[in-house]
């Protein structure tokens, strides 16, 4: 049956972490994967984390097709605010998800299902961030979408396209789908600036745009959860219909558990549970029910203040560790007098920096010095240490040299 089928080429993003997983070299060194390391290059539990988990278990029932009540409220009050008006007025619909990939999925599906926002027979078009996360395209093509860029990142600047971004925005036909990455732009780690999200949302207001924020960084990327969140909270406050996916793999460390939130942010409180039912009837369909072991300790520490004071100090010690290290890369690369501007290493936030290596240089490293980054030049600080970031930086002159 299965002789016609061809090979998929690998994910540009996990295909890399494969080959480092299968290189036997001892020191390699993998700045691929998006995945916070402590200072001696192993994976972290969080302190709260494993507080939570000393908890007596609880039973292994399945738990409701959207998830646990008590996370799929706090995750909206985390990201819209306790005080948001449309939780106030009951116009958001959340359910749990399979982390942030799942939510934009599950969200995928519903609009390719339900978002008809004209007459036409045309679909609107999902527009993603050029470049973008290496999965978006995928995600929604998946769910039968159709998938166009904007402008967004100006090599020259290393700096957010403003310009570019706001032209494109303006140009695309209206009710367009717009992706936004809330905060810690994967993998630029260049976020617009207050002025050019107001823009933004400007310019998503005339043109009737619908927005879908994938926010997987929230608390990462500045160490503070409220300044993570600026961009999705002046865009409910604007009164706009959205959507917003959550991921909690990276600000809490439960990777694999497949935390996250999808939520929709409704004009009006009576389209709630229609919009509830069907998000529960494509969830039910795709995977039934989501885990349950995550999204309890994400509940509890999200409803309990002592807890949450002491995630937020955790998140404060993970972001200053990756500043820590960016300002280490730029410093060794300044003494080395690497040739060309390294300023966008400290200049960028969250988990990644967009180094500028090409392709060849990437291969170059990976192959001579065994140290595996993606191919758009994306490496993972939270994956250096104080002991490999010279490693890093002897690879990167080399390589910039040759
Ligand atoms: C990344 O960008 O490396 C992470 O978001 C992990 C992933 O699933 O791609």
């Amino acid at each position: 049956y299965w002789s016609h089928v061809p090979a998929a080429p690998p994910d540009s993003i996990l295909g890399i972490a494969s080959l480092y997983r299968k290189d036997p070299e001892k020191n390699k060194l993998n700045l691929s994967v998006g995945a916070y390391r402590d200072d001696h290059g192993n994976p972290t539990v969080l302190r709260v984390v494993r507080k939570v988990e000393q908890e007596p278990a609880s039973d292994h029932e399945y738990i409701p097709m959207a998830g646990i009540p008590s996370f799929c409220q706090a995750a909206a009050e985390l990201i819209l605010g306790g005080k948001a008006k449309s939780i106030i007025e009951k116009r958001v619909v959340t359910v749990q998800s399979l982390s942030g990939t799942g939510a934009l999925r599950v969200g995928a599906e519903f609009l390719y299902q339900f978002y008809h926002p004209t007459a036409t027979t045309e679909k609107p078009h999902v527009y993603i961030p050029r470049p973008s996360w290496g999965n978006h395209r995928k995600v929604f093509q998946s769910a039968g979408l159709k998938v166009a860029e904007y402008r967004y990142f100006d090599s020259s600047t290393c700096d957010v396209d403003g310009k570019g971004l706001i032209e494109d925005l303006k140009n695309i036909p209206c009710h367009s789908i717009i992706v936004l990455h809330a905060c810690a732009h994967n993998p630029t780690g260049a976020d617009p600036s207050e002025e050019l999200w107001k823009q933004i949302l400007q310019v998503v207001i005339q043109k009737h745009h619908l927005v879908f924020f994938d926010s997987a960084y929230q608390g990462f990327a500045s160490g503070d959860l409220e300044k993570d969140a600026f961009a999705v909270r002046m865009f409910e406050q604007s009164g706009i219909e959205m959507l917003v996916a959550q991921s909690f793999a990276k600000n809490m460390g439960l990777y694999g558990e497949r935390v996250g939130a999808l939520s929709f942010v409704c004009k009006d409180s009576s389209v709630v549970s229609c919009v509830q039912s069907q998000l529960e009837t494509i969830i039910r369909s795709m995977y039934s029910s989501p885990p349950a072991n995550g999204a309890r300790i994400a509940s509890r520490i999200l409803n309990d203040p002592v807890l949450l004071g002491e995630w937020k100090q955790e998140l404060l010690e993970m972001s200053g560790r990756i500043q820590e290290m960016r300002k280490m890369l730029y410093e060794e690369l300044v003494s080395r007098k690497t040739p060309g501007n390294w300023s966008h290493i400290t200049k960028q936030i969250g988990m990644f920096s967009f180094t500028g290596l090409n392709v060849e240089q990437v291969r170059y490293l990976r192959e001579k010095y065994h140290i595996y980054m993606t191919e758009d030049g994306r490496a993972s600080m939270a994956g250096l240490s104080r002991e490999t970031v010279s490693m890093f930086a002897d690879g990167i002159h080399d390589a910039v040299v040759q």
